[in-house]
């Protein structure tokens, strides 16, 4: 049953009854809160049934009383969340009924080389392709988007986006608010005009610096607002907007504990009263409303800072409505801040094997990496599988660049100005904001899957006028695999030189460790046979 849907449904037909039985058989207190809430309950995209994700033109009605010329997946903006269990399948058909180009990426989601929606994948109007790949990371929000050839920016901001879930039993596990007490928050600012059409018509500036909108629509809805009880709230915040950075706070000032970001819980709940939030990025807060009375409201916004930019209407920076919050009953549930979140490993820098650098600049109209504009044909660099490595962005330019790699998750190392890192820093991103005049380091490492990606900058109009890489994952020499009960045969090519066997609970990240049995040859390939004491296990073959 479609969530949003049956929200509406109800408050039409709550609406209805009062008409039948006369505003005056209902208390007053329930009377007043319905007629004094300006704008309109927050929608809340529902989870993908079945396996088809179809984009097309639709006409919905975001403002009230208006038909907005939209890009739908599955007729909603934002498409349906896709919710998946760690180990379970992804699979998709999306279906092209744009007159135009598309593909589609999943943000976040570690997907083989030929899934992850490299624009050179997109397909024509009118036809489809199948995606499926296994979930094999932590539980985190993700989201899923348009990446076509020089229309992401366009398609995106017509509304082909998503939230992409993926949960894992762990996670499930700690208490954190569930059900109506975990609720997501897609942000995207729009630029409406009298008839509230959303045409998507940058100008050279828009272009150069990112088309930033007017008015927000938060999962859809303009001047959204959440009746809330006086518990603990789980909110899932997703930038989906091409240019616009948010400033996440309460316009009362309160604290709230920032816990996940792109990858997942970070290693300790933070508190914090604003959050940073990049386009592509995404953060999650428990927010606490025992402090506030029944009664109470309280405004999610994104707060002024010192941004520049956008020649029409709002600039980065200005200040934002996000969604109202109205503290309307007792607290229901029983969700507790975790105190111990799950252990989360990290990478140790003295382990990298190289340094990267990357030079981020402007050049006439258009921002270039390292000199250069995105040509599809051509791959900027190599990676071997499996090595860590250092990214050092040096944005020479005035203008912030969130940067975006597919295929790995990563740890923010070092920001320039000797500062500490901000608290949005911990835990593992995809995203990574380098502000202007800013360097930044990272630490990477490409395990999931070899081929060749992209990686960009997240401000969509920066991503199509080609601040963009083509990079390949160089494969690791062929493993072959063979079970036979819990025994376990690896086999590799003899003259594969350096490399070693490790194993590991998790498909990517650092947990590996390399297998203690010491291979011999059998037939001009390594062989180790194992025993495995535990289920489940991954190997790959790696470079000490
Ligand atoms: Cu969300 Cu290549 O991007
Ligand atoms: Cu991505
Ligand atoms: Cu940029």
């Amino acid at each position: 049953m479609n969530t949003s849907r049956r929200q509406f449904l109800g408050r039409t037909g709550r609406s209805a009854a009062l008409a039948a039985v006369g505003v005056q058989f209902l208390p007053p207190s329930r009377l007043r809160a319905q007629t004094a809430r300006p704008g309109n309950a927050l929608r809340l995209p529902t989870d993908l049934s079945g396996d088809s994700l179809t984009v097309a033109r639709a006409n919905l009605a975001i403002w009230p009383g208006y038909s907005t010329e939209v890009s739908a997946i599955n007729g909603m903006v934002p498409g349906p969340t896709i919710r998946l269990l760690r180990g379970q399948e992804f699979a998709a058909r999306v279906q092209n009924d744009l007159s135009e180009p598309l593909v589609l990426h999943w943000h976040g989601v570690l997907a083989p080389e030929r899934m992850d929606g490299h624009p050179r994948d997109q397909v024509a109007a009118g036809r489809s392709y199948q995606v499926r790949f296994p979930i094999r990371q932590r539980a985190a929000t993700c989201w899923y988007h348009a990446h076509t050839d020089g229309l992401t920016a366009k398609q995106a901001y017509q509304g082909v986006a998503g939230l992409f879930i993926v949960e894992d039993p762990g996670e499930v596990s700690l208490g954190l608010p569930k059900g109506d007490h975990d609720v997501p928050l897609v942000l995207t600012d729009k630029r409406a005009n009298s008839q509230r059409q959303i045409n998507y018509t940058p100008t050279m500036m828009d272009t150069m610096s990112g088309f930033l909108g007017d008015v927000m629509l938060t999962n859809g809805t303009p001047d959204a607002w959440l009746s809330v009880d006086r518990g603990l709230y789980r909110f899932r915040l997703l930038n989906a907007s091409n240019a616009r950075i948010y400033k996440v706070g309460l316009d009362d000032g309160r604290a709230f504990l920032l816990v996940a970001n792109d990858g997942g819980l970070l290693p300790a709940p933070v508190r914090v009263t604003s959050v940073m939030l990049a386009p592509g990025q995404r953060l999650e807060v428990l927010v606490d409303f025992s402090s506030y009375a029944v009664g109470a409201s309280v405004l999610l916004k994104s707060l002024p800072f010192a941004g520049g930019g956008g020649m029409m209407g709002p600039s980065q920076g200005t200040e934002m409505d996000l969604l109202r919050l109205y503290v309307d009953r007792a607290a229901t549930g029983n969700a507790t801040v975790p105190g111990v979140l799950p252990p989360m490993p990290s990478y140790a820098p003295d382990q990298a094997k190289r340094t990267r650098v990357f030079t981020l600049a402007m050049s006439g109209m258009v921002h270039t990496i390292n000199g250069r504009l995105f040509d599809s044909q051509r791959v900027d660099f190599s990676v071997p599988f499996g090595d860590l490595e250092i990214w050092e962005y040096r944005n020479t330019g005035t203008e912030p660049h969130p940067m975006h790699a597919h295929g790995a998750l990563c740890q923010v190392l070092s920001r320039s100005g000797g500062g500490q890192l901000a608290p949005e820093d911990a835990g593992w991103r995809d995203t990574v904001f380098v502000n202007a005049r800013e360097t930044v380091r990272i630490l990477i490492r490409f395990d999931a899957h070899p081929g060749v990606f992209v990686h960009h900058c997240h401000n969509l109009e920066h991503e199509d006028s080609g601040m963009m890489q083509n990079f390949e994952v160089l494969p690791p020499p062929g493993l072959a695999i063979r079970r036979d009960g819990d025994r376990v045969s690896l086999s590799w090519p003899e003259s594969a030189e350096g490399w070693r066997l490790e194993s590991s609970s998790e498909a990517t990240g650092p947990s590996w460790d390399p297998v203690a049995e010491l291979p011999v040859i059998e037939g001009e390939r390594w062989t180790a046979k194992l025993i495995e004491t535990t289920a489940n296990r991954f190997y790959r073959l790696a470079k000490p």
